[in-house]
């Protein structure tokens, strides 16, 4: 049994059904990430796994207890919001022991369980402050910090970075990371974020239209999409089409390829002799060069195909031009089949 297991679960608001028989399985000490579109449920999950959403049906187990009807305090269940809710009136020390206080745990443990938290966090020079006088990186560790001392068996996370500018963002993702490896919690953690989703992610489910439409592991859903729904969410894909694939390759799939542009080798003709495809070869013309930074884009055309194919901007990689003949080598392992 999986250390939280989600079974069937369903959840309506009058005659609109948020999800149904929804699986979910988290392995403890790891971090499950939710990724998908607006209004697709996954708030609406977190507060069913929390016990603030009532579900129609199913069950959620979390460490082997059925906590389906169980009320959301005995959960053992901790949750971070994109908003930080802080209590404004209260020093980040008082923040965190509020919580600690209602469990009438006494004073000497309580202080003690908070100076470990606020070590852990960094927050040692702002254990005196109030919200007001933090940044918003500085509440959302707060906010964090106040649902780890409560020592959660499951931690849920909303979109809790999603408020924060681009670096800090970043920053507070790597510690985020870091801190879950030294801890060791278990937390299912909703994000926009495609990049915050892979690297957060022990295991990544991707949410549509109130099913998961594929779970797996980050490079797993980065490279190989089951379904064309979770190609095109995931982006950036060159997506095949038997026919293109055909013209290309004079074989015929029975569903698309997906292949992502950096899993293509591009090489300038004529090949150096003695030079062998590793895979699928076929003859391209270049039509665009886009330099995006450390990769370098390259837009090529064969039997009216469009392909994207992306190399490492190194100093010394070959500078390709429009006009250019070209060859494209795929490897079999870069194609996933969208057989969904
Ligand atoms: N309390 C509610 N009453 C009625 N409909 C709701 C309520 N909460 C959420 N919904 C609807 O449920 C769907 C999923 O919402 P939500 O879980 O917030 O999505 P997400 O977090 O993925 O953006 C949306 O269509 C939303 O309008
Ligand atoms: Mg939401």
């Amino acid at each position: 049994m999986s250390y939280v297991e989600i079974r069937k679960l369903t959840k309506r608001f009058d005659t609109t059904t948020v999800f149904e028989d929804i699986d979910l399985d988290v392995e403890q000490g790891r971090i499950c990430v939710l990724v998908g579109p607006s209004g697709c449920g996954k708030t609406t999950l977190l507060r069913a796994v929390a016990g603030l959403a009532r579900p129609d049906s199913g069950h959620i187990h979390i460490d082997g207890r059925d906590v389906t009807h169980l009320e959301a305090k005995h959960r053992g269940v901790g949750m971070v919001f994109q908003h930080y809710a802080l209590f404004p009136n209260m020093t980040v020390e008082q923040n965190l022991s509020f919580g600690l206080e209602q469990k009438k745990l006494p004073r000497p443990e309580i202080a003690k369980k908070v100076a470990a938290v606020i070590a852990l966090m960094g927050l040692e020079p702002r254990a005196k402050a109030r919200p007001a006088a933090l940044s918003g990186g500085q509440k959302q560790r707060v906010a964090l910090a106040r649902a780890l001392v409560l020592e959660p068996k499951l931690l849920l996370l909303d979109e809790p970075l999603s408020a924060l500018d681009a670096q800090i963002r970043k920053r507070l993702r790597d510690e985020l990371k870091r801190l879950q490896q030294d801890v060791g919690f278990t937390a299912i953690f909703v994000t926009h974020d495609q990049e915050e989703a892979m690297m957060l992610g022990d295991t990544v489910a991707i949410m549509q239209q109130g099913r998961f439409a594929q779970i797996g592991a980050p490079a797993d859903i980065y490279n190989r999409p089951k379904s064309l729904a979770v190609a095109n969410f995931i982006g950036d894909f060159n997506i095949i089409e038997p026919s293109a694939v055909e013209r290309l390759f004079a074989i015929r799939p029975d569903h698309a390829w997906a292949i992502r542009p950096e899993a293509i080798d591009i090489l300038k003709l004529p090949l150096p002799p003695g030079s062998k495809a590793n895979g699928l070869a076929a003859e391209v013309t270049v039509t665009a060069v886009q330099v995006l930074g450390a990769m370098v884009r390259l837009y090529t055309s064969a039997q009216d195909v469009t392909i994207k194919a992306d190399m490492v901007n190194k100093p010394d990689a070959p500078r390709f031009h429009i006009g250019d003949k070209a060859e494209i080598h795929i490897a079999k392992s870069a194609i996933a089949e969208m057989k969904e």
